[in-house]
């Protein structure tokens, strides 16, 4: 079926009234112009969010995974990638990745994007996705990140210029943000229907403020204002852990998709445990010697791409995650700072998850 025709049965589907199917986490879905194979996506994470994080997601049934930010000007300045490349890195991805930039310039991103999109590797990223999300200090005070829901016109000038350095290559251009800035500027609503008139294709709400960071709880009500509100899907964020949390998202607040970030550090098998649950009633628990298979092979990716020493250091701040709520936690968290080789790891990897 062409394109066109595909839109329109899509949209008339999701304009459609009265009483049909509800959406089930299994569907397939578009998402800009390419179609996921599911509505379960892993949220982007920089720090632990790496590629091969992103790699065992996939493998668990994440229908797409999104690339740490990575800076639009940075990459103007690396000539031949060497900086950006452990960002940007999308090969064996099995095409399921998504790249994300920041900026605040619409003339740089422009610019990244053409040289991204002409690449032979990160060219083949399924959407481009711009982040407005970011609270951290050394984003905003550049004004990028969540500061660009403090200037929709900039933000939406910046979809614009991506728009149009990435329609030559058939990509499409999405935006992540926020509920808005704070408690009393709340207004991802009339922001994402600017980033919709921009050019944008699909939208990610994550429905906290920049002022909550982190904390507190996501305000999903705002998530079901802005599906009512836009004619472009929207990916829900924000404390997504269950298949329930995906049915409310997806049934009484309009989502397309569910974005999952931190229930994923720590459980990439949360994306096969929801999509099973669906389908046969039981989640997914892996087995002691699963889960250690699992991380092992987290680790030994980790270690392939950036060698022993800078891999093991790096893959502590994983290995954290796998021991949160284990027995033992504190003692095994201390042994994994000091381990200083990939059989020192391996050993406490198997001993810890004999115990869960
Ligand atoms: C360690 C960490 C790094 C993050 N890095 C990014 C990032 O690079 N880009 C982005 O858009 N969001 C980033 N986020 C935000 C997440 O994508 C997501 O919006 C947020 O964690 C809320 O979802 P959750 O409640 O499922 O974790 C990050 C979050 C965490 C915890």
């Amino acid at each position: 079926m062409c394109y066109e025709i595909r839109m329109e049965k899509h949209m008339r589907e999701k304009n459609q009234s009265g009483p049909r199917a509800k959406k089930k986490v299994a569907d397939s879905v578009r998402w800009g112009n390419v179609f996921l194979q599911n509505r379960l996506v892993l949220a982007p994470m920089a720090g632990p969010g790496g590629h091969s994080f992103r790699c065992l997601c996939e493998h668990f049934g994440a229908a797409m995974t999104v690339t740490e930010l990575c800076s639009a000007r940075g990459i103007l300045y690396d000539t031949n990638f060497v900086r950006n490349h452990r960002y940007l890195r999308i090969a064996g991805s099995k095409n399921k990745a998504s790249i994300q930039l920041f900026g605040a310039d619409p003339a740089d991103m422009k610019k990244a994007v053409r040289r991204l999109l002409a690449h032979p590797e990160y060219g083949k990223t399924l959407v481009l996705d711009i982040n407005m999300g970011c609270p951290v200090k050394k984003v905003v005070q550049t004004g990028a990140g969540s500061a660009l829901m403090k200037t929709p016109d900039l933000a939406a000038r910046i979809v614009e210029a991506a728009s149009e350095a990435a329609f030559p290559y058939g990509k499409a251009v999405t935006v992540k943000f926020r509920s808005g800035w704070d408690k009393d500027h709340i207004n991802a609503v009339s922001f994402g229907k600017k980033m919709e008139a921009a050019g944008a294709k699909a939208l990610s709400l994550h429905a906290r403020t920049r002022e909550q960071m982190y904390g507190g709880r996501a305000d999903w009500t705002i998530i079901g204002e802005l599906a009512a509100q836009t004619s472009l899907p929207v990916a829900a964020n924000g404390d997504i852990r269950t298949l329930e949390d995906c049915y409310t998202l997806l049934h009484t607040y309009g989502a397309e998709l569910c974005m999952i970030g931190r229930g994923a550090l720590g459980k990439p098998w949360i994306f096969k445990s929801i999509l099973n649950e669906e389908n046969n009633g039981s989640p997914l628990a892996p087995r002691p010697e699963e889960r250690a298979k699992i991380i092992l092979h987290h680790l030994n990716a980790v270690l392939e791409t950036q060698g022993e020493e800078k891999g093991i250091r790096e893959f502590r701040t994983s290995l954290v995650y796998y021991l949160k709520g284990m027995p033992k936690a504190a003692f095994y968290r201390n042994k994994a700072m000091k381990a200083e080789n990939y059989e020192e790891l391996k050993e406490l990897i198997q001993e810890f998850t004999q115990g869960t």
